[in-house]
């Protein structure tokens, strides 16, 4: 027993501040551990201390790798020794206690098991545990402490030396180097401790802060000497906060430019340091002068007149560079230019930027058929071009396909046009044609999409009307005169007219918004007793735009002064009356009938009416036929096209307009029709007004 304890305390001298806890033992110890034995042992250390294990003795059986009976020790859960087998003290002293050694504030573990073949009975192990303080300051190069360190016990604190104190986390060291100067107008401004070598972990701000109309200069003077890394990054730094922004960060050896002026009444300061180096660092004077307005008012514009500074009063006229605008508030109106004033503060009044032009999306009809070519995003500002195309290969680009963002935000052409193209319909070009070949009176019968002009009116009166646009047709007045006032329905694409119910999907039903008859037309004659048709012709515009297809395209318009000669051959369309069994019916098929322009004289011997009075022949009017060939009752509205309908003629004319003749039954062969030469311009103009008018409406 006395040994054990003059060992003990040999033991325990190895660490001054050792203070023994306990002791942890195999079970049995020391008579020796059963089979099957076990020992969980788990001790943890207070704060800036550290737990030790010292094994006395050391009696397990032996085995490879300890894989029978062992003692393992852990540090925070990490397996630190496996102990088996036999040690001698001097041993278990010299090379494993010293490892049995937990972290700061850090838990020790044992664990110690015995397995079922023990053959010879073993004593088993024995130790004792101590706690005892951390150097922070001697064993840990990582403590926080810039300059002194103090161990305590549990724990440490920093000091400083003379002229540093304790920052706020409580281990750097840092000098007192901050200062208002705010009401001075000159005074003088060092790194800490010039002009010797600048402190460490300095965090160094100045105030300096002078009247409005004033601004702060910086003078730099003598050596600037700001720590830098080879790569040119600052390691230590200068920095100038002023109301606009912040200047540097400065460093190396070369000064901030100087006098430097800051353009304004606020300057702060700014001066850091890491822990290490000796640089001299910075001196600066500073002083104030009038506060100046800046060369440039606002970016992408020029002043004039031109100066390098302006004084207070100073007036100058900002224009906005091309292709910006500025957006003075208050005004609709985009300008590139405005006045503006230096004021004593230095700031330009007012202060408008200029902003990049943007024309915006173009001012397109919303029918779809007009579209733009889009890639991507649509661009819209200054120089941005976009292209137009039709969404139909029923129509054609009218116009430029091309415009470009104009500098004054407008879209325009190459052509320097600012009005947007057109989509206009493709006239005349029946994607069918009949082969080189007649009864109305004597024609025979189309098929779909050979006239597909031609438009079927059934009610109040059977007649015939021609598409001229994807919203209008043109027909004889004296078709739609009863029902001027009401609406009238129309049917397209079709050859056979029992086919107009719904039920037969190539059909198009249009229904008329308005009908126009030409102003001059002589209105609310009785039909039979009629012998004026002079001005037959008449304009209906649709509810709605119709789609072109195979069966639907529209007619061109004659050229004005085109004329008509004497023989020229023309084709007349219709469902009018025709040749039955006996007598004339109306027709169930379209049919159509090549015919001739005949003579003036011809024309001029106009037929008597039932009562007896002559027919009037006009300017205005035409006569055609062939020998049995004639348009007839029920064919009025309908066209008379140029040049004659066959294969390879295209583009066709609309012509004429079936008016009148003497009954079919009489067999002279001799129909009169409008002339619509002489109505194209009424035609157009009358469009127009309509379109323009409704345009304004919406
Ligand atoms: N006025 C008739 C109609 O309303 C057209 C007569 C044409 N007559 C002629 N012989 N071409 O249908």
């Amino acid at each position: 027993m006395m040994l054990r304890l003059s060992l003990l305390l040999t033991l325990l001298s190895h660490s001054a501040n050792s203070v023994l806890l306990g002791w942890v033992e195999s079970p049995g110890y020391p008579s020796g551990y059963l089979p099957h034995a076990t020992l969980n042992w788990s001790r943890c250390a207070p704060q800036g201390h550290t737990l030790s294990i010292r094994l006395i003795h050391l009696d397990l059986e032996d085995s490879q790798g300890c894989e029978n009976d062992a003692v393992k020790v852990f540090s925070n859960g990490n397996l630190i020794s496996v102990l088996c087998g036999t040690r001698e003290f001097e041993e278990l002293q010299s090379t494993i206690n010293p490892s049995l050694l937990s972290s700061p504030g850090g838990c020790l573990s044992l664990s110690f098991h015995s397995d079922f073949s023990n053959t010879k009975r073993h004593t088993g192990f024995r130790g004792f545990y101590t706690v005892q303080d951390f150097d922070e300051c001697e064993d840990d190069p990582e403590n926080g402490c810039t300059q002194f360190c103090h161990n305590f016990i549990g724990g440490y604190h920093c000091s400083c030396q003379h002229g540093y104190h304790l920052g706020v986390d409580k281990q750097t060291c840092t000098v007192h180097c901050s200062g208002d100067l705010s009401g001075l107008n000159r005074g003088d401004i060092s790194s800490p401790s010039w002009p010797g070598s600048y402190a460490e972990n300095a965090n160094c701000h100045y105030i300096l802060s002078v009247e409005a109309h004033l601004q702060l200069e910086l003078h730099f003077s003598g050596v600037f000497d700001v720590e830098q890394s080879p790569g040119g990054q600052c390691i230590d730094a200068l920095r100038i906060e002023t109301s606009t922004g912040t200047l540097g960060p400065f460093c190396g050896h070369t000064p901030p430019p100087s006098p430097l002026l800051t353009h304004s009444h606020h300057v702060k300061i700014r001066f850091t340091s890491d822990g290490f180096g000796t640089n001299k660092g910075f001196t600066l004077h500073f002083r104030t002068t009038d506060k100046v307005c800046p060369a440039v008012v606002t970016s992408h514009s020029t002043a004039t007149p031109q100066k390098p500074e302006y004084h207070q009063g100073q007036t100058v006229t900002v224009t906005c560079d091309l292709g910006y605008v500025v957006n003075t508030p208050g005004s609709q109106t985009l300008s590139s230019q405005y006045v503006t004033t230096c004021q004593s503060t230095g700031i330009w009044t007012p202060n408008y930027p200029c902003e990049p032009v943007d024309c915006g999306f173009p001012d397109i009809p919303e029918d779809g058929i007009l579209q733009l070519v889009v890639s991507d995003n649509l661009h819209t500002q200054y120089k941005d071009q976009i292209q137009f195309n039709c969404s139909s290969k029923y129509y054609t680009l009218e116009g430029k396909d091309t415009y470009t963002c104009s500098a004054s935000g407008e879209w325009v052409s190459v052509g320097g046009e600012t009005q947007m193209p057109k989509c206009t319909p493709v006239c005349g070009r029946p994607e069918k044609e009949p082969a080189n070949t007649g009864r109305i009176l004597g024609g025979r019968n189309a098929n779909l999409g050979e006239i597909p002009w031609h438009l079927l009116i059934k009610e109040p009166n059977r007649g015939g009307a021609s598409l001229i646009n994807d919203r209008w047709a043109v027909t004889a007045a004296h078709v739609v005169e009863r029902a001027e006032e009401t609406s009238l329905r129309l049917y397209g694409g079709l050859v056979d007219g029992r086919t107009t119910s719904n039920r037969f999907s190539d059909v198009v039903v249009i229904d008329s918004e308005r009908i126009i008859i030409h102003p001059s037309y002589n209105k609310g004659m009785f039909l039979d007793k009629r012998t004026n048709f002079d001005n037959d012709i008449a304009l209906i515009r649709f509810a709605s735009r119709v789609n072109f297809g195979p069966n639907l395209i529209p007619i061109c318009l004659p050229e004005v002064n085109r004329g008509l000669v004497e023989n020229e051959q023309g084709t007349v369309s219709g469902w009018g009356m025709t040749e039955g069994r006996t007598n004339l019916v109306t027709s169930r098929m379209l049919k159509y009938a090549h015919i001739g322009v005949y003579s003036q004289n011809e024309c001029q011997n106009t037929p008597y009416t039932s009562t007896n009075s002559r027919m009037i022949f006009t300017e205005n009017m035409f006569c055609a036929g062939a020998s049995g060939k004639d348009s007839c009752q029920k064919d009025s509205g309908g066209p008379f096209i140029l040049p004659m309908l066959s294969t390879g003629r295209a583009p066709y004319y609309l012509t004429g307009i079936v008016s009148w003749g003497s009954p079919c039954e009489e067999r002279r062969f001799k129909g009169y029709y409008t002339k619509v030469e002489n109505y194209v311009e009424w035609i157009k103009e009358t469009i127009d007004k309509e379109e323009k008018s409704l345009k304004g409406e919406r």
